[in-house]
C-alpha cells in the first residue's frame, strides 16, 4: 500500500464520519504513524506504508472518527517555535493563543529590569513556556486551578528545559498570589455554560474545566479584572484572551481610574479578541 492510496482511502473515511479538514488529519496521522515529515507524503505519495505504520495509523485513524482531538491522538501540539504535549489533562493550545502570546512578548520587550509575567489558567503551559524560552532571564508563574493541568505544565517545562525558571502554583484565584508581576497574561475558560452542550465532540472531550466559563463566560476573566491591578508591577499589563464579543464588554467595564492604555485587539480573523490594559 502506497501513502497515496493510503492518504485517499483515509480522507474518504474521515469525511463519511463529519469530521473537519479531512485530508489534512489523515496526513498527520500517516506522517506520524511512519515517523517522516507531513510534505514528505505529499511530495512522494509513492513511498510504501510499512505493516507497522499502517496498523498505528489505522488506530489514531479510528480514534479521530470518534471525534477525538488530532493533538491528543498525536501526543502533541506545535505553539509557535515549540512543541507542546498534549493530553486529555489540558485543553489544546488554539492558533489565536499564539498571537496572545506574541501580544505578550511584545509588551515585555517593553520593559526594563527582570523580568516577570504570570501565567494564569496555564494548562498545557503553552503561553508562559513560551515566553520564558523566548526571554532567558524571565520568570515565570504558572498558575492553574486543575491539578492534572498543571503536572502537564510541569512536564512541558522539563522537557523544554525551564522548570527552573518557572514556579508552578495550584490556584482558583489571584487572591491566593503572592508578589508582583510585569505581565499576567490569561486565556481563560469563556465560554458561557448554556452553549457548552452545543460544541462539537472534538471540543467536548477536552477538560470541562478549560471551557466553562461561567453564565456569560466571564466569571474567571472578572475575576482576573479586578484582582490583577494588585499583583501587577507600576506600568505592568493584563492580556486576556476572551471570545467573540465579550472583550469589549468587559473593556467596557475596566475603571479608567484604574488601568491606562486599555484597548482590545483584533485576531487575525478579525474577532476582537483581546484585552490590553495597564496600571
Ligand atoms: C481555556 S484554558 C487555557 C489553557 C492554556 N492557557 C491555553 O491557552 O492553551 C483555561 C485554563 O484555566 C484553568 N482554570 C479554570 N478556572 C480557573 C481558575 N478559577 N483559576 C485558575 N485556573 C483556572 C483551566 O483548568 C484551564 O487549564
Amino acid at each position: 500500500m502506497t501513502a497515496g492510496k493510503t492518504l485517499a482511502e483515509a480522507a474518504a473515511r474521515l469525511t463519511a464520519a463529519g469530521v473537519d479538514e479531512a485530508e489534512l488529519n489523515a496526513q498527520w496521522l500517516l506522517a506520524d504513524a511512519m515517523g517522516v515529515p507531513r510534505l514528505n507524503l505529499l511530495a512522494a505519495p509513492g513511498l510504501p506504508v510499512g505493516a507497522a505504520a499502517l496498523r498505528k495509523f489505522k488506530k489514531g485513524l479510528a480514534l479521530k472518527e470518534q471525534g477525538l482531538p488530532l493533538a491528543y491522538i498525536l501526543g502533541w501540539q506545535d505553539f509557535r517555535d515549540i512543541r507542546i504535549k498534549v493530553d486529555k489533562r489540558v485543553l489544546v493550545p488554539r492558533p489565536e493563543t499564539e498571537e496572545l502570546a506574541g501580544l505578550a512578548a511584545a509588551f515585555l520587550r517593553t520593559r526594563k529590569g527582570v523580568l516577570s509575567a504570570m501565567d494564569y489558567g496555564s494548562g498545557s503551559g503553552a503561553i508562559g513556556l513560551w515566553l520564558a524560552k523566548e526571554f532567558p532571564a524571565l520568570l515565570l508563574k504558572s498558575v492553574e486551578k486543575s491539578a492534572r493541568a498543571l503536572a502537564c505544565a510541569a512536564e512541558n517545562a522539563a522537557a523544554l528545559g525551564l522548570a527552573d525558571r518557572v514556579e508552578f502554583i495550584r490556584a482558583s484565584t489571584l487572591e491566593a498570589i503572592g508578589g508582583v508581576v510585569d505581565l499576567i497574561v490569561s486565556n481563560p475558560p469563556y465560554i458561557p455554560t448554556g452553549v457548552i452542550p452545543g460544541l462539537a465532540p472534538e471540543v467536548l472531550s477536552e477538560p470541562r474545566m478549560s471551557l466553562d466559563g461561567g453564565g456569560d463566560g466571564l466569571d474567571v476573566a472578572r475575576m482576573l479584572v479586578r484582582l490583577a491591578p494588585s499583583k501587577l508591577k507600576k506600568g505592568g499589563a493584563l492580556l486576556l484572551e476572551l471570545g467573540g464579543s465579550q472583550a469589549k464588554k468587559l473593556l467596557a467595564a475596566m475603571p479608567d481610574t484604574v488601568w491606562k492604555a486599555k484597548r482590545t485587539h483584533k485576531d487575525l480573523n478579525g474577532v476582537e479578541r483581546f484585552i490590553f490594559a495597564k496600571v
